[in-house]
């Protein structure tokens, strides 16, 4: 299989890189590197950087031809969207669509869209917890907003195009590699603070909930929705919340830290609670969490000790 991945040389796009190396797939990525790291790319992929929005990014997929496209690119960043919101949406809107309009003018059948959405950003303050893909989506940022609008467009370019897609709506995403300025930033920004016994920061009275989904788990769902029928939104979390004060305190013991915790106030926008009922895309692709949360803290603060060494 010939696969592109967007984002490729970021946090979850080169887990998704490295594992479909090693499937046998020939892997292009395709990152302008803003926050990616050619680092994190397998050398058994090939990197071709450039912006999404870039009009070159035609000829580059026209080229490369690929059977499916994974979509990880992005302007990521929830308080930058709510900052400037129109820097957030040519990213994420006009971006998106330049590359669907490349995949659309390669010729024969198109590839496989895979596009990675939120969830953790797109259901507001649910009622229902955890929240299932049934509640209406209500984006509580500009991020969240784009990030939907995309999820209406693709049905559209199936029913113009016949673009095939499928969408999958992430819960907040750690693991090694993470960058600190992501929607699940908190675990590496507390990890590396920890390991270098600096002070760490609760915004708020820590009793936000947040629903950790392992990288290695989310690149299972992302595969599977490259050789599944079904276009989704489908929530990819753990359906269990854990507040930030427990995080802090599992990190803790991790990473042997023993300052308390300082508290600062809570920040604009930051939502209460949220966790999501992955229970869809259990019952359609067999998908659930395999990673405990501790064993999954426990892989993420090794890889932040080797990387501090
Ligand atoms: N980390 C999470 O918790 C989480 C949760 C829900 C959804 N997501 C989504 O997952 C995807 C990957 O996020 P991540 O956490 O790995 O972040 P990341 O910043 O590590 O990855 C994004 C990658 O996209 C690249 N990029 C950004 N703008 C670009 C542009 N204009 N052109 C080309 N490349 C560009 C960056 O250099 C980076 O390598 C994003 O679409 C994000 O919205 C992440």
């Amino acid at each position: 299989m010939k696969s592109i991945v967007t984002g490729g040389a970021g946090f979850i796009g080169s887990h998704l890189v490295d594992r479909l190396v090693d499937a046998g797939d020939e892997v292009l990525a395709i990152d302008d590197l803003s926050s990616g790291k050619e680092a994190n790319l397998s050398s058994a992929a090939r990197l071709e950087q450039a912006d999404i929005c870039d009009e070159r990014i035609g000829q580059v997929v026209s080229t490369f031809s690929p059977d499916r496209v994974f979509h990880a690119a992005a302007q990521i960043s929830v308080s930058l969207s709510a900052r400037e919101p129109a820097t957030d949406a040519k990213t994420n809107i006009l971006g998106t669509l330049n590359v669907l309009d490349a995949i659309r003018s390669v010729s024969g059948e198109t590839a496989k869209f895979i596009f990675v959405s939120t969830g953790g950003a797109m259901y507001g303050e649910p009622e229902t917890l955890p929240a299932p893909e049934s509640l209406p989506a209500t984006p509580g940022s500009p991020y969240g907003a784009s990030k939907h609008s995309i999820e209406v467009y693709l049905p559209v370019y199936k029913r113009l195009f016949g673009m095939r897609h499928s969408t999958l709506r992430l819960a907040n995403v750690f693991g090694p590699r993470q960058d600190p300025h992501g929607e699940a930033g908190v675990v590496a920004i507390f990890t590396r603070a920890m390991l270098a016994d600096r002070p760490v920061t609760i915004f708020g009275d820590g009793e936000d909930e947040r629903d950790y989904v392992y990288v290695g788990d989310v690149v299972e769902a992302l595969t599977l929705a490259a050789e599944s029928e079904g276009e989704g939104p489908f929530n990819v979390g753990t359906g269990i919340g854990t507040n930030v004060n427990d995080l802090f305190g599992v990190l803790a013991e991790l990473s042997g830290y023993n300052q308390p915790a300082a508290y600062g106030p809570p920040r604009a926008g930051d939502i209460g609670k949220i966790s999501l009922d992955s229970s869809l895309i259990h019952r359609e692709w067999g998908w659930k969490p395999q990673t405990k949360l501790v064993d999954g803290l426990a892989a993420t603060v090794s890889w932040f000790r080797e990387q501090a060494e």
